[in-house]
C-alpha cells in the first residue's frame, strides 16, 4: 500500500447539522468519482477544468475491471462498497463516471447513499443534452455490453418522448484495450471493426458511451471523416454537475482544491501508463478496498 486511506468515522447525513462540529463545511468536502478504471479520468479531468476549487477523491476499481462484461449483480456489489469508501471521506457528491455502473448500479447506489450525499450519473446529463440538441436526429452509440443490453439510454429516449432514433452497438473490447494500450495504434483496427458496423452508417451523431472512450475521440472523429458530431460527455457531466452544486448551495468558493486519485489493484507500469493520457498532473495511489 503506497498511502494510508483517509478513513475516517461513520458515514454522516449531508444535511444533518448537529454532525457539522465534527466534519469538514459541507461545500468543502470533497467530490467522489469512481469508474472501474482510468476511463473515469475523463470526466474527472473536465470536473477539474471547470471547477479548481473542488476537493476530488476518485476511484478506479482497476481490479474489477473490465465492468462491462460483468453481471449487474456483480456491479451493484462492487459500486455499492465503493460509494461506502466514498461516505466515510465525507464526500458531499458521489459521480458515478462509468456507463456500466451508471445503467446497473445508479438506483441501488442512490438508496444506500440516501440523503448522506447527492448521487450522480453519467448517463442524465446526456440525455438532457440530446432533448436540447438532437430532437428528430439518428443517433449512434457505443458502449460496454452492460451498457447496451441494459438498454437504459433508449429507455430514458423513449420515456421523455424525445423524437430520437437510438442504435446501440457494444464494442466489448474496447475499454480493456484503451487500458491497456491508451491511444496507441493497435487500437486501430479494433475501432475500424467496430465501427464499420451497418448499424453505424447512418447515424448523425454518435454517443461515447464509456468514459474510456473519450481518450481515443480523435481517432473516431477521424474514422467518421468529421462528418457526424462524437458526442463526448465528459465536459457535459462536469457542467451538469456544477449546476446540481451551484442550485444546492454546496459549491467550493475557495482555494485550489486536493486531488487524490486511488486504484484497487496497482502496477508501477499502470500508474506511469495513465500519465500519458491525462494532462492533469496526477499521482495513481494503491487503495486496498478488496484486501
Ligand atoms: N468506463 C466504463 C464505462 O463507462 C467501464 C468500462 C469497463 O470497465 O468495461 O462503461
Amino acid at each position: 500500500m503506497s498511502e494510508q486511506p483517509l478513513i475516517v468515522p461513520n458515514p454522516i447525513d449531508l444535511f444533518d447539522s448537529s454532525s457539522e462540529s465534527t466534519i469538514p463545511t459541507l461545500s468543502s468536502r470533497p467530490i467522489g468519482i469512481f469508474d472501474s478504471g482510468i476511463g473515469g479520468l475523463t470526466v474527472a479531468n473536465a470536473l477539474v477544468k471547470q471547477l479548481p476549487n473542488e476537493n476530488i477523491i476518485y476511484f478506479g476499481d482497476t481490479a474489477h475491471m473490465p465492468y462491462g462484461d460483468k453481471s449487474s449483480a456483480a456491479i451493484q456489489a462492487y459500486s455499492v462498497k465503493i460509494a461506502h469508501m466514498l461516505l466515510q471521506q465525507h464526500c458531499k457528491l458521489i459521480l458515478i463516471a462509468c456507463n456500466s455502473a451508471s445503467a446497473a448500479a445508479y438506483e441501488l447506489v442512490k438508496e444506500y447513499v440516501n440523503t448522506q450525499a447527492i448521487v450522480m450519473n453519467v448517463i442524465d446529463p446526456v440525455i438532457g443534452y440530446l432533448r436540447n440538441h438532437y430532437s428528430k436526429k439518428n443517433i449512434g452509440l457505443i458502449g460496454t455490453k452492460q451498457t447496451v443490453n441494459s438498454n437504459v439510454y433508449k429507455k430514458k429516449i423513449d420515456e421523455l418522448n424525445l423524437n430520437i432514433t437510438l442504435t446501440s452497438h457494444p464494442t466489448n473490447l474496447l475499454a480493456s484495450a484503451i487500458e491497456e494500450f491508451g491511444n496507441n495504434h493497435v487500437i486501430d483496427s479494433l475501432l475500424e471493426e467496430y465501427l464499420s458496423h451497418p448499424s453505424l452508417q447512418q447515424i448523425d451523431a454518435l454517443i461515447l458511451a464509456c468514459t474510456h472512450y473519450p481518450i481515443i475521440k480523435e481517432k473516431i472523429i477521424h474514422h467518421f471523416d468529421r462528418k457526424i458530431d462524437i458526442i463526448d460527455p465528459s465536459d457535459i457531466v462536469a457542467m451538469t454537475v456544477q449546476k446540481k452544486l451551484e442550485g444546492d448551495q454546496l459549491l467550493n468558493l475557495k482555494g485550489q482544491g486536493n486531488k487524490h486519485f486511488y486504484i484497487s489493484d496497482y502496477t508501477e507500469s499502470f500508474a506511469s501508463g495513465t500519465k500519458r493520457f491525462f494532462t492533469e498532473e496526477i499521482t495513481l495511489k494503491h487503495y486496498p478496498l478488496w484486501e
